[in-house]
Parts: structure tokens; C-alpha cells; sequence
């Protein structure tokens, strides 16, 4: 069925309240870079996370294009759970799954490849904040940081993941980056060893 929402981000953030809508150019992953990452993430039974799923878009545009395999996501702000979710029921996708958790509360031997918007770096960015309810704070980021770097050292071999606008400080050197698009903006790496 074609489904007139994943036409254009235009189409898709008019299903978001306004409140939700103003902040996709920061924050939500464009439907073509969704995409291309989802492209390269996607193999017959693999389990992806997007690791800060936000309002759902990359989850919902990837499983849309991908409806043989399930994208997951887990986000810490209850709201952005919930606009996934009514997204999703909208737009009738039966292949993403939303979850309201910290991503230390996540057992990463559940999924196999993952997808990283940067989420973290809203723990020192003064200037984009979705809302107020989070700490800007150093320490913070380096947690957050050092926490990902280890969950995806201790991956096996042929791990996949796609980082869009990271500081790459959360890449153990084992993953090699082979592939580049959007200005280098998005990143493919698989782990070699
Ligand atoms: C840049 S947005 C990306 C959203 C989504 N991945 C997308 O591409 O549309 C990053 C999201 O990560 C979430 N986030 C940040 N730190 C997190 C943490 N420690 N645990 C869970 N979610 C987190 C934020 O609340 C925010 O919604």
C-alpha cells in the first residue's frame, strides 16, 4: 500500500503536533538519509536499534521502505514515545517497535546493527535543546559516550552501524567506516574484529 506520508518530510511532520513538528530539522532524521542508512542497516532477521528514537522517524521511515524486519527504538522522553507510537498507528506500520527507556537500561545482545543521530550531544548543546528537562553537563556526555563505546566494542564481528553527525567519540577503532554520504554527515562502519 502506498502510503503518501513517507512521500516527503513535508508530508511526514505534518502528522506531528506543531510542538513536535518545529523541531524535526535538528532533530528528527531526514526521510532520505533514514533511507540510505535503513539500506545499508537491513538484512533478512536482523534486529536494529535506533539508539535515541526520538519522535519515531527514523524507526517508522526505515521500517516503512524495510517491512520484513523490525526497527526498534528506545528513547528516554516519555512524550516522544507516545508520538511514535500514534505515528505509527496513523501511518500503519506493524514493523517498529518503541521503547521509554534510558539507553543504559537497553541489553544491546538483543539487536544486531544500530543507528546513532548523535543523541547525546544534547547533554552539552546550549543553544538546541528539545526541551528543558535534561542536564547540560560534561560528565554527562562522557557517561553516555564511554557507555555506547563500550556496549558496542563488546559486539561480535560484522556489527553494522550508521552514525549521522557524530563526533565519532563513541566509535571503538575496530569499526571501519565504509561508507560516506550526505556531505559525510552519515557514516557506515562494520566492526572487523
Ligand atoms: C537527535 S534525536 C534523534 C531522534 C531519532 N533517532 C531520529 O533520527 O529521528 C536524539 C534523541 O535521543 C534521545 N536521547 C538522548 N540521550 C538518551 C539516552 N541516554 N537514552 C535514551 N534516549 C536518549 C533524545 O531524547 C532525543 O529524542
Amino acid at each position: 500500500m502506498k502510503n503518501t506520508a513517507f512521500n516527503s518530510d513535508n508530508n511526514f511532520d505534518a502528522l506531528y503536533p506543531e510542538h513536535i513538528r518545529q523541531l524535526s530539522m535538528k532533530h528528527w532524521t531526514p526521510l532520505n538519509v533514514a533511507i540510505k542508512a535503513a539500506d545499508f542497516l537491513a538484512a533478512p532477521q536482523v534486529r536494529i536499534l535506533d539508539i535515541g528514537s526520538g519522535a519515531g522517524k527514523f524507526c517508522l521511515a526505515a521500517a516503512y521502505h524495510h517491512s520484513d524486519i523490525l526497527f526498534c527504538g528506545v528513547e528516554q522522553r516519555q512524550e516522544l514515545v507516545h508520538q511514535a507510537e500514534k505515528i505509527q498507528q496513523k501511518t500503519q506500520i506493524s514493523n517498529a517497535r518503541f521503547t521509554h527507556a534510558n539507553i543504559t537500561e537497553v541489553n544491546f545482545k538483543e539487536f544486531d546493527h544500530f543507528y546513532y543521530y548523535n543523541s547525546f550531544f544534547e547533554n552539552i548543546d546550549v543553544q538546541n535543546a528539545i526541551d528543558d528537562t535534561i542536564e547540560i553537563s560534561m560528565d554527562l556526555y562522557r557517561y553516555y559516550i564511554q557507555y555506547l563505546f563500550v556496549a558496542l566494542q563488546q559486539k561480535c564481528a560484522g556489527t553494522k552501524l550508521v552514525t549521522f553527525q557524530s563526533l565519532e567519540q563513541e566509535i571503538p577503532p575496530n569499526y571501519k567506516l565504509v561508507g560516506t554520504a550526505y556531505g559525510k554527515l552519515l557514516k557506515m562502519w562494520i566492526k572487523e574484529s
